[in-house]
C-alpha cells in the first residue's frame, strides 16, 4: 500500500512543479511601465524593464500618424488582437506607406530598446483590388528612423520583419541598440512589397531600467521638515520603494484615504488600499499626511443623498444626517487606525477640508454639496468633529489650490481669519501648488507670508510643475524646460522654507505617476515631478535640494 502513496507523492511533486512553471509564466510583469499611472494594485517583484511606449489603440489612434500621401489611419474595433481597438492603415500606394509615431522624447539614446508590435494584413487596399491573393501575404517591417542626428544622413534601424497574412496576428519584435547623440526619432510600420491595408495592435517599446541613484543626497536628509510624496500601492515595491524611502520621510495617499475609496457605499468600508500604504509607512518609519475628509470631488453621492433617493436639502433633519455621516466616517477611520496601529498611527495630520474656496462667490466659498446642505458653517463643523474624534495630536489642515492667485489668497486669508476668530481647531493651511512653468514666485511668497502672519502652520501639500498648460500638447521635452523647472522648484522650496513651512510634499514619486499624464486628456510627455520615467533625478531634484540650501553630493547627477 505504500507504493501508491509514493506514486501519489511523486505525482503531487510533479503537479506542484507544473503549477510553479505555469505561475512563473503568468506571473504579473512588474515593469516600471510608463502607462500604469492609474493602476493601484501592488507590484510583486524587482523591475528591470521600463516601458516607454505602450499603444493598444483601445481609445483611438493616440499619437500615431499616417505615413505617405493619401494614407489614412483609423481605430478599428472589428479586428483586434486585444482590447477594444487596433490601428487600421488604408490608402497605401507605396510599400513604404504605413503609420508612424514620433518617439523623440520617449527613447533614450545610447541604450538598447526592445520594440514589439502585432501586425496583420487587411483584405482591401493595394494597387489591384481584384488580385485578392496578392494581398493575403506580404512582408511587414518595423523601423526606427533618426533624423538630424548630426552625421548628415538619416539613420534607419530595422527592428524586425515578418511575413504577415490577413488571417492571423503576427508578432514583430526586435531589440536595437540606439546610438547615442542628438536627433529626432520616429517609429513606423511599412511593407516591402504588398500594398494591402495594414493592421497593427499592442505596440510596446521597452528599455532596461536604470538602477536608482543611491549616491544622491536624500531629500529627507537635507530638509529640516518632513519631505513627502503622494503614493499608491504600486509605489511600494522594488525600485520605486527604494526611491521613495531614499528621499521621502512622509507620504500622502494619492487616493486611498479619500471617502470615495474608504466608504464607497454607506456603512461598507474598504481600508485595504489605505492599510497597504500605512503598513509601508510604519515599516519604514514614515509619517502620513491624511488626505482627505471633506472634498466635494471625493464625497460619494450617497453622502448627500437621503435614504429615499432625493438630494439632501438644508432642512434641519437633512443637515443633521450629513453631520452624522461625516462624524461616523471619521470615527470609523479613527477606530480602524487605533485597532491596527494602537498608539503608533503614522497619520500625523489630515486635510480636513479640501478646496472650499471660490473667490467668485460673495463669501469666497465654493458652492459644493456640503455648502448647499450645511451652509458656510460646514467648514467649522468639520474641523470641530475632526478634533473631537482624532484628538489633539493630529494637525488639522485646510487645503486648497492656486493659493498664490491674489483673489484666492484674499478669500483664504479671510476664511482662516474667521475660523480662528471663532475658535475653530484649525492647525494649518495646505497649499497644493500645482504650478506651471512661468509661475510667479513673488505671488507664492506673498501668500506664504500672509498665511504665516495668521499664526497657523502651513505646508506645501501637492507640489508639481507642469511644463505646459492643460490645453497645450507637448511634442518633446527640452533641456531648457527641465532647467527652468529646476529653477522654479528651487525658488518655491526656498520661499516655503523661508516662511516656516511644516512639510513639503510633491504630488507623485516620478513623472510616470503624475495625475497630469491623464488630465485633462492624455499628456504622455508631461513631466512635472522630481524624478523621470526611469526614476532618475531631474534638474527639479537638484532644484529642490538647492532650495533647501543643499547641493547634490555627486558629480554625475
Ligand atoms: O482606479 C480606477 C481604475 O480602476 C479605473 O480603470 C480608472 C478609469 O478612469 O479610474 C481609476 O481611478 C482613478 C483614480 O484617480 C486612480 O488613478 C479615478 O478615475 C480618478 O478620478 C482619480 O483621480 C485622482 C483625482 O485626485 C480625483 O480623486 C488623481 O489620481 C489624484 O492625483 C487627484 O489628486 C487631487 C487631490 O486629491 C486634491 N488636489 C488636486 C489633486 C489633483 O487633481
Amino acid at each position: 500500500m505504500r507504493r501508491p502513496a509514493l506514486l501519489l507523492g511523486t505525482g503531487a511533486v510533479v503537479l506542484v512543479l507544473a503549477l510553479l512553471a505555469v505561475w512563473l509564466v503568468v506571473l504579473p510583469d512588474d515593469r516600471d511601465t510608463a502607462d500604469d499611472s492609474t493602476s493601484t494594485g501592488p507590484t510583486t517583484a524587482q523591475a528591470d524593464l521600463s516601458t516607454v511606449l505602450s499603444d493598444g489603440f483601445d481609445d483611438g489612434t493616440g499619437r500615431w500618424e499616417p505615413l505617405g500621401d493619401g494614407v489614412r489611419i483609423a481605430q478599428d474595433q472589428q479586428v483586434t488582437r486585444s482590447g477594444a481597438g487596433s490601428l487600421l492603415v488604408v490608402g497605401r500606394t507605396e510599400a513604404w506607406h504605413g503609420a508612424q509615431v514620433d518617439v523623440s522624447g520617449t527613447l533614450t539614446p545610447g541604450v538598447p530598446h526592445t520594440v514589439t508590435a502585432w501586425v496583420r494584413l487587411g483584405l482591401g487596399g493595394g494597387a489591384d483590388p481584384t488580385d485578392d491573393a496578392a494581398h493575403r501575404t506580404g512582408e511587414v517591417r518595423l523601423t526606427l528612423q533618426r533624423r538630424d542626428g548630426g552625421a548628415g544622413d538619416d539613420e534607419y534601424l530595422h527592428v524586425a520583419q515578418v511575413t504577415a497574412t490577413a488571417d492571423e496576428w503576427m508578432s514583430l519584435s526586435g531589440t536595437v541598440d540606439l546610438p547615442a547623440g542628438d536627433g529626432t526619432w520616429r517609429l513606423y510600420v511599412e511593407t516591402t512589397g504588398t500594398l494591402a491595408d495594414l493592421r497593427m495592435d499592442d505596440v510596446l517599446v521597452q528599455r532596461p531600467s536604470s538602477p536608482v541613484q543611491s549616491d544622491l543626497t536624500g531629500l529627507r536628509d537635507a530638509a529640516d521638515v518632513p519631505v513627502g510624496t503622494a503614493v499608491a500601492g504600486q509605489d511600494l515595491t522594488g525600485r520605486r520603494a527604494d526611491l521613495l524611502t531614499q528621499h521621502f520621510d512622509q507620504v500622502t495617499a494619492e487616493n486611498a484615504m479619500k471617502p470615495a475609496v474608504v466608504q464607497p457605499v454607506e456603512g461598507e468600508f474598504d481600508f485595504g488600499p489605505m492599510d497597504q500604504i500605512l503598513d509601508f509607512a510604519v515599516e519604514h518609519h514614515l509619517t502620513v499626511h491624511g488626505h482627505v475628509l471633506v472634498w466635494h470631488r471625493s464625497t460619494p453621492d450617497w453622502f448627500v443623498t437621503a435614504p429615499d433617493g432625493r438630494p439632501l436639502t438644508d432642512s434641519p433633519a437633512d443637515q443633521q444626517l450629513l453631520r452624522d455621516r461625516l462624524r461616523t466616517h471619521i470615527q470609523a477611520v479613527a477606530a480602524h487606525l487605533a485597532d491596527r496601529y494602537g498608539d503608533n498611527s503614522p497619520v500625523t495630520s489630515w486635510d480636513v477640508v479640501n478646496e472650499a474656496i471660490d473667490p467668485a462667490q460673495s463669501d469666497g466659498l465654493r458652492r459644493s454639496p456640503w455648502y448647499t446642505v450645511l451652509g458656510p458653517g460646514y467648514i467649522a463643523d468639520a474641523f470641530r468633529t475632526a478634533r473631537d474624534v482624532l484628538g489633539p495630536d493630529v494637525a488639522l489642515y485646510l487645503n486648497d489650490y492656486d493659493t498664490d492667485a491674489p483673489e484666492r489668497r484674499r478669500a483664504l486669508v479671510a476664511l482662516v481669519t474667521d475660523l480662528l476668530a471663532h475658535g475653530v481647531p484649525l492647525d494649518g493651511v495646505g497649499h497644493q501648488m500645482h504650478l506651471r512653468l512661468g509661475a510667479d514666485v513673488t505671488r507664492i511668497d506673498t501668500t506664504l507670508a500672509a498665511v504665516q502672519a495668521l499664526g497657523v502652520r502651513q505646508a506645501v501639500t501637492e507640489l508639481d510643475i507642469a511644463l505646459t498648460g492643460p490645453d497645450q500638447t507637448l511634442t518633446a521635452v527640452t533641456d531648457d524646460q527641465l532647467a527652468a523647472q529646476g529653477d522654479l522648484v528651487r525658488e518655491v522650496v526656498a520661499a516655503a522654507v523661508a516662511h516656516d513651512i511644516a512639510s513639503i510634499t510633491v504630488w507623485g514619486l516620478y513623472d510616470t505617476r503624475s495625475w497630469l499624464r491623464t488630465w485633462p486628456t492624455d499628456r504622455p510627455l508631461e513631466a512635472p515631478l522630481l524624478f523621470d520615467d526611469d526614476l532618475q533625478a531631474k534638474p527639479a531634484y537638484r532644484g529642490f535640494l538647492a532650495g533647501l540650501g543643499t547641493s547634490p553630493n555627486s558629480d554625475d547627477n
